[in-house]
């Protein structure tokens, strides 16, 4: 069985003490493809050293909608020198979150779009974080994104009637541990909902911990139960959903 855990930040410092260890406990677990995702220039940079140094470790860069405000012109030119680097496969994680609002909103907005077209150039898929900002994230993609460059909305947690819209704009879907929390029985249900062939699993590591692992620091080697909850939802056995979840992220990400 190989899994690809389609999201990750194992560069945070949370994981310097251990961080060899968790990429082995991963790999024991059947774990063969990590990629792990930029949240701001230092963790790009990270997330592609990570991945120079570890053959099943690949690299997205990007600035996090929480930081947008930090995004300009320096910077696009920085992302654009690390998305040279042949370890990165994607572009993100970008999008829009009005959860927290870290960023003023339009600043959020502006660094999205600039960051989907600088995608787009760089012909790399894209990896959307969207919270709490349905009707923005639609229009925006709409409006600056071609279907056939292809992205995935990780860690979903938005609405069925999104998850529809996205998948008709030729996204795949990206669901964590949350899956797995017993009072989101209508995130289930949307997973049910979502084609097999759409889907990608992922643990967001740090965050997102599946239960039974619930509030303590998640890792990639947990990617399994998520693939486990799916493997339900769609009445599939826990091989044939690895084995296809693992496909569509090889596909999306263009890894041979
Ligand atoms: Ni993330």
């Amino acid at each position: 069985m190989e899994l690809f855990d389609s999201h990750a930040h194992i560069d945070f410092p949370r994981y310097n003490k251990d961080r060899n260890k968790v990429i082995d406990r991963a790999r024991a677990e059947g774990v063969r493809y990590i990629l792990n995702c930029g949240a701001d220039l230092e963790s790009s940079q990270r997330a592609v050293k990570l991945a120079q140094e570890f053959d099943d470790i690949f690299a997205a860069v990007g600035i996090h909608p929480h930081e947008g405000s930090t995004y300009n012109l320096e910077a696009a030119k920085k992302l654009q020198d690390l998305a040279g680097s042949e370890e990165v496969v994607a572009f993100g994680e970008i999008g829009l979150d009005y959860h927290y609002d870290n960023s003023p909103r339009d600043e959020q907005r502006q660094a999205f779009r600039a960051q989907l077209r600088l995608a787009s150039s760089l012909e790399l898929p894209v990896i959307i974080h969207s919270r709490e900002a349905e009707e923005d994230t639609i229009k925006i993609l709409k409006e600056e994104w071609d279907p056939e460059d292809g992205g995935v909305v990780h860690c979903y947690s938005s609405s069925a009637e999104m998850a529809k819209k996205l998948l008709d704009l030729n996204f795949h879907i990206g669901f964590t541990g949350l899956i797995t929390f017993k009072n989101l029985e209508w995130l289930r249900r949307i997973v049910s909902n979502t084609p097999i062939n759409k889907i990608l699993v992922e643990t967001d590591s740090p965050y997102m911990s599946p239960e039974p692992y619930r509030g303590r620091r998640n890792e990639p080697a947990r990617v399994k139960e998520v693939a486990m909850q799916v493997a339900k939802c769609h009445n599939l056995t826990m091989d044939k959903v690895a084995e296809i979840t693992t496909q569509n992220g090889l596909d999306l990400f263009k890894i041979n």
